[in-house]
Parts: structure tokens; C-alpha cells; sequence
């Protein structure tokens, strides 16, 4: 990294899917596959940030010097980062959580009916990370927040309603319904200002010049 523009600082992130369980064997998942959030994570520590990833099932290797928690549910995610939060001065959620659990998941493997029947999941709605993390940072100032979103359509309209919705100071868009599992990706970022789109390239790099812009607005909210 050309400068270590996040030395001294602490970086949260979650990455790759929740793991939402129907029975002791089976579970609902994502297509997440944590390149993102683990491309982020890397790029942080690489700017010099003591980074700590919570992550969902995924099958990559962890970034050098990042620590690492691993979670399951979008329950147990959202336990870890509201653990750990207290002290970051960044909040990266990168994670695809899953927006429902199942709410009457049996606790023994579920049998098949002799008649054919299928068994009926309920589902409850998960809490949102990303906005009980915004929430005390409306208490303290910290850590500063940065949601990501996968849009299927209208990237551009959704994207700044989003960031408005979530309270927070920098959402980044996915473009295109195939980022998740891809080497390659494009952003948007939105902020107060506007948007940039940072154009088509590996996820590593996008990394890279994400924790730049992230480094830059905590420089000027520093000189406020
Ligand atoms: O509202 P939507 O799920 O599209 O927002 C995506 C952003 O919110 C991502 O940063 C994701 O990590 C975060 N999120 C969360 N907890 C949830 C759902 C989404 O932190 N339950």
C-alpha cells in the first residue's frame, strides 16, 4: 500500500453469507462468497489498520494479521460485531446477512412425510447490523459507517435512497447481479456529496481504493 492511511486505526468488517439453520442438517444460505469483505479486510490491514473480520461460512483463507471470527447465523454475526464495536473507529459491513431465520427450525433432522406433505417454514425477520452499529454511532461519533448493497436493478435511484435509509455516510453499490462470487466487480460510492463509480476491475484493487476514500473522509471529518 503507497501509505499506511489507516495506522492507529481500528476496522470492523463483516463478510460473506449467514448460514440461517431449517434443522441440524440443513440451512439457508447465500450466494455470497466473501471475496469482497475478505478483499477489504487485506487492503485495511495493508493500510496499516488493526482489522478484525467477522465472517460467515466462507472457504478463503484469512488476510495476513486480521483477526478473524467466525459465525454461522445472522444472530451470531450480529452478536460478534455488537461485542466487539466498542473502541472502532470504522464499520465496514460487507456481509451478505440473510434478512429472515427460520423461525420454527427443529431442533432433530426434519423426516419425510410418508404423504407426501413439505414441512412449513415461518420465517422472522433479522436484525440489521449495519443499523444497530449506526445507531450507537449516533451516541458517540464512532466508528464511522460504510454499508455495501447488491441491487439487482436501478443501482443508481436505490443506492442514495439506501444510504439516506441507513443513516450512514458511505454506501457502496455492487453494479450488475454478478458480482457475487467474481474475481471482478464495480462500485459506486454514495456519499452526502454525489456518487463516483469506481470502474470495472479485481476485487482487490477496488479494496484498496475503498480504504483510500474511507481514509480520506475520516481525515476531513478529523478536521471539522
Ligand atoms: O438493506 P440491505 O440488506 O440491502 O443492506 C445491505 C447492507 O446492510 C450491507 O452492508 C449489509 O452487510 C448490511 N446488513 C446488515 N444486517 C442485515 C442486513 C444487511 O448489516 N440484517
Amino acid at each position: 500500500f503507497q501509505h499506511k492511511v489507516l495506522e492507529g486505526r481500528r476496522v470492523l468488517i463483516t463478510a460473506g453469507p449467514t448460514f440461517e439453520p431449517i434443522d441440524p442438517v440443513r440451512g439457508i444460505t447465500n450466494l455470497s462468497s466473501g471475496k469482497m469483505g475478505y478483499a477489504v479486510a487485506r487492503a485495511a490491514r495493508e493500510a496499516g489498520a488493526e482489522v478484525t473480520l467477522v465472517s460467515g461460512p466462507t472457504a478463503l483463507p484469512t488476510p495476513h494479521g486480521v483477526r478473524r471470527i467466525d459465525v454461522l447465523t445472522a444472530q451470531q454475526m450480529h452478536d460478534a460485531v455488537m461485542a466487539g464495536v466498542g473502541g472502532q473507529h470504522v464499520f465496514i459491513g460487507v456481509a451478505a446477512v440473510a434478512d429472515w431465520r427460520v423461525a420454527n427450525a427443529s431442533g432433530q433432522k426434519i423426516k419425510k412425510a410418508e404423504d407426501g406433505g413439505a414441512p412449513q417454514l415461518e420465517f422472522v425477520q433479522n436484525a440489521d447490523i449495519l443499523a444497530s452499529v449506526a445507531a450507537t454511532t449516533s451516541l458517540s461519533g464512532w466508528p464511522y459507517c460504510v454499508g455495501f448493497a447488491a441491487e439487482s436493478e436501478n443501482l443508481m435511484a436505490y443506492g442514495a435512497a439506501k444510504r439516506e435509509k441507513k443513516g450512514i455516510p458511505l454506501l457502496v453499490g455492487n453494479i450488475g447481479p454478478q458480482t457475487f462470487g467474481q474475481d471482478d466487480n464495480t462500485i459506486i460510492l454514495f456519499d452526502e456529496s454525489g456518487h463516483t463509480v469506481l470502474p470495472r476491475a479485481d476485487k482487490l484493487s477496488l479494496a484498496r481504493q475503498l480504504v483510500s476514500e474511507i481514509a480520506k473522509r475520516l481525515e476531513q471529518r478529523s478536521l471539522l
